[in-house]
């Protein structure tokens, strides 16, 4: 509800202010960002035309074949209407074969006259008028405004601009719920999209255990017969330890990417999180001799990101380039910029290069599946090979992009592009 209520505004003596509420709501209307917030705009520039301090809005739930009350305006609690109302509803009825305003105290207004005994019966009071939202003929919503004591009938000019309004009104809140529509599939078909994935990621990973298992397998076969046996014993014994360790970082790394979560945007200066990663891994590089070059931009744009999941894929291509380094000598290049698109949208682009070993060509179109790795040794720091897969996953959700190009024994580089706050 908002707290606020409008300022009387006389429309007899004051038409002009009246048409610069309608104009300033049909300009302010168009850029809605919320349903709630488009909502209380509605009630609230009614209110204001109307001089009917109460009101609430009702939206048609296409599941349900019902209008349900989503926002109030004003002490409605004071007026007994209910809160959701099917299509069979009188009101309803009367507003959807009569797509016009229903205004009880004004039978004066001629395409009233004949309805008045049927509109004063299908309303919640006799203060109460009716605003139907009409787009393609359908009634998609409605407002009821309410007075705690009687008015004076509704001028002609004022019913003319509340329905006028309404029409803007109407029109809005028809985008948006197209919009919110078009966002909630997306969001599904992302959610479909991980599912696909996750499909092959578990044929991967039985495929992954099964190796270290056997070796498990046969110590405990073998160890019975061949317990006095210590060099075995010692040697099995790291092995399956080194096993037992892969299984579970495996684990860890498919629970990690199988738990669905959704990026928590927050405004966030790339710059920083940049910065934030190469001091994580700028004590490696300087154990190896590896030189890190930062070049970052000054003016970079802000852009919503998620700063845990972008930290991740850094931090996974930041310790590929040093794997790829290996013992150095090396540089490794960091750096970020904005892009703009012909269209005017605004990216920002991370380059992380690096003057490793390179990625073989049969390699390059394998290295974003799951489980690819050429970090296959039995040690402690072997590969999943998940490390990109999920760098790709978190970057497609941020709506960016991520690219490499890579030339063996030259190095390689990978480049990000985030969507970038206008500025
Ligand atoms: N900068 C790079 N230079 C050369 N090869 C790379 C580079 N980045 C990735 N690769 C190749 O891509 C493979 C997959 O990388 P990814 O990060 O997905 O897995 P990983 O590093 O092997 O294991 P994990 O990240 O799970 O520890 C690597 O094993 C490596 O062969
Ligand atoms: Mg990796």
């Amino acid at each position: 509800m908002i707290a606020s209520t409008p300022s009387r505004t006389n429309l007899s003596s004051a038409p002009h202010e009246s048409i610069q509420t309608l104009t300033r709501f049909l300009k302010d209307v168009g850029h809605p960002t919320s349903l709630a917030c488009l909502a209380d705009q509605i009630l609230f520039n009614f209110a204001e035309l109307s001089r009917y301090p109460q009101g609430s809005l009702f939206q048609f739930e296409r599941e349900h074949r019902r209008y349900r009350q989503i926002r109030t305006f004003g002490q409605v609690e004071t007026v007994v209407t209910p809160s959701v109302m099917d299509i069979e509803h009188p009101l309803v009825h009367a507003l959807s074969s009569r797509l016009h305003i229903l205004n009880p105290a004004g039978p004066t207004l001629a395409s009233q006259t004949e309805h008045s005994a049927a509109t004063t019966d299908t309303l919640p009071s006799l203060h109460t008028v009716a605003i139907p939202l009409i787009t393609h003929g359908t009634l998609i919503a409605f407002a009821l405004l309410h007075s705690p004591a009687a008015q004076t009938a509704l001028s002609s000019v004022t019913i003319g601009l509340l329905t006028a309004m309404a029409q803007g009104a109407a029109n809005a809140l028809d985008s948006l719920l197209i919009y919110e529509d078009l966002r909630q599939s997306q969001s599904l078909m992302r959610r479909t999209d991980r599912l696909r994935s996750l499909e092959i990621i578990a044929g991967g990973f039985a495929h992954e255990i099964r190796n270290p298992l056997t070796s498990i397998k046969t110590f405990v076969q073998l160890a019975p017969e061949r317990k006095d046996d210590t060099q075995f014993i010692d040697e099995f014994s790291r092995i399956v330890l080194e096993d037992v360790n892969r299984i579970e970082r495996l684990v860890q790394e498919i629970l990690d990417y199988a738990r669905y979560m959704e990026p928590q945007l927050t405004d966030e200066n790339l710059n920083e999180i940049v910065t934030s990663c190469l001091y994580f891994i700028q004590v490696k590089a300087d154990s190896r001799g590896i030189k890190i070059e930062k070049e970052l931009a000054p003016e970079l744009p802000r852009g919503m990101l998620d700063r845990q999941q972008i930290k991740q894929v850094l931090l996974n291509l930041l310790l590929n380039a040093l794997d790829a380094i290996g013992e150095g000598p090396g540089s490794l290049r960091v750096r970020t910029h904005q892009f703009k698109k012909p269209d005017g949208t605004l990216f920002m682009q991370i380059d992380i290069e690096d003057t490793g070993q390179g990625i073989a060509p049969e390699n390059l179109e394998h290295i974003f599946d799951p489980f690819f790795t050429t970090k296959h040794t039995s040690t402690m720091n072997a590969g999943t090979g998940l490390g990109l897969t999920i760098a790709h996953q978190i970057i497609q959700e941020h709506h960016g992009d991520i690219r490499v190009a890579s030339a063996v024994g030259q190095g390689t580089t990978f480049r990000i592009t985030l969507p970038a706050l206008q500025q």
